[in-house]
């Protein structure tokens, strides 16, 4: 059976060309970078030329960029590190970010609320009806105790885009400091940090085709944030410990691929996702679109099919090889409603309804009519059985 694999927004497959540059740094080109000896120089130069790959997908500057473990580390970075400059002198500081992040902010802003409850505040946007975070919500929110703003640039369940350079202005104009979780469009959507007014950027390299368990945080020349990791002197001393080089390497030539393919692959891209969602529709009634086609990431289509699971129609599809996600949550053997299809108005029972379908880079046309037929068929035999 040939595996179709539509659920690239939760990962991606490595691309031959970034694996074939992690392995020789695993073991020809393996030395430790901090090591004075050539081996290690050689790393130190590896290290020096990733930071450069990926500096310029965001037109930062080199010492502008933080290796991590991932997403979740640099958001969980971003949040605590200037959360920390002032709970830890018992001062007041105020957060705004959305009811739709991934739970890499959304957890801890909750936790940190929890664990300083007279010193950290934060609110949580829900989005308007096109599912957007505007920039006159967080105008309206802002005290004199706010600041960071954290907002995400693509949405992963829904695919939706912010207007993120608007939200950066604003920021900057009241002195805030602005993080945006890009995990889901650094490399997708183009990005310059200076124009936008960013702050603060996570990425993270195994949704670009790179390998997993590493990424970057962004920072802002001018921006004071505390460390993340304490230690040696490795990344500035603000996030130590002996240096990913094979996963940063990787994650470069992932970025340096994307960004000089960006103009054929996202136009392939969004083109196949298209013609999945006109396929779907045209064999389909009673679901509803989450995502925005004009406007949002090219890659998402997130569908409710009325009156079923989305469960049921993901395991239906897995027994054919077909690979998709819901955005429920699983915690204490209990299915959860995705809080981002909650966010933008569905119903518990809608949420629980709907599929997000993610297309890559190495999907084809082909694929997306072989999907298209299996979810027409799962969802037409899934209803008829609930009748
Ligand atoms: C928007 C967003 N932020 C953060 C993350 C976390 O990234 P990582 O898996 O690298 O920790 C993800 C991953 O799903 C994501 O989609």
């Amino acid at each position: 059976m040939k595996r179709i694999y539509l659920d690239n927004s939760a990962t991606t497959r490595v691309d031959d060309r970034v694996a074939k540059t992690v392995v020789e740094y695993m073991i020809e080109k393996f030395g430790n970078p901090s090591s004075a000896h050539s081996f290690g120089q050689e790393a130190k130069y590896a290290l020096d030329d990733s930071r450069e790959k990926i500096a310029k997908v965001i037109n930062a500057g080199v010492n502008e960029i933080y290796f991590t473990s991932g997403g979740t580390e640099s958001d969980n970075w971003a949040i605590k590190g200037i959360a920390d400059k002032y709970t830890a002198h018992n001062k007041k500081v105020h957060v705004i970010t959305s009811s739709y992040e991934h739970s890499a902010i959304y957890a801890i802003c909750k936790t940190y609320s929890k664990v300083f409850p007279n010193l950290f505040t934060v609110t949580f946007l829900s989005p308007d009806k096109t599912g957007l975070i505007s920039f006159e919500q967080i105008k309206n929110e802002i005290n004199k105790n706010t600041k960071l703003v954290s907002i995400m640039h693509v949405n992963n369940e829904i695919g939706v885009k912010n207007d993120i350079s608007s939200i950066g202005k604003l920021c900057r104009d009241n002195n805030i400091i602005f993080h945006t979780d890009a995990v889901q469009s650094f490399t997708k959507i183009p990005i310059d940090v200076k124009a936008m007014n960013i702050d603060l950027l996570s990425a993270s390299s195994h949704k670009i085709y790179g390998p997993k368990g590493v990424g970057m945080l962004y920072i802002r020349k001018k921006i004071e944030i505390l460390p993340n990791q304490y230690g040696g002197h490795q990344e500035s001393g603000m996030r130590t410990g002996t240096e990913n080089i094979q996963g940063i390497v990787g994650f470069a030539k992932a970025a340096e691929i994307a960004l000089n393919e960006m103009n054929d692959d996202i136009p392939r891209i969004t083109k196949l996702r298209n013609k999945l969602y006109k396929l779907i529709s045209k064999g389909l009634d009673n679901i509803i679109l989450n995502s925005d086609l004009e406007n949002g990431y090219g890659g998402i289509l997130n569908l409710t099919f009325k009156g079923i699971e989305g469960e049921a129609v993901l395991l239906s599809l897995d027994l054919e090889g077909i690979a998709v996600s819901t955005g429920s949550a699983c915690s204490t053997g209990q299915i959860n409603p995705s809080r981002v299809l909650l966010s933008i108005g569905r119903t518990a029972e809608e949420a629980q309804s709907s599929i997000r379908f993610s297309v890559g880079r190495f999907n084809t046309d082909e694929e997306i009519e072989i999907a298209a037929k299996s979810v027409i068929e799962a969802v037409t035999r899934l209803r008829s059985m609930m009748n």
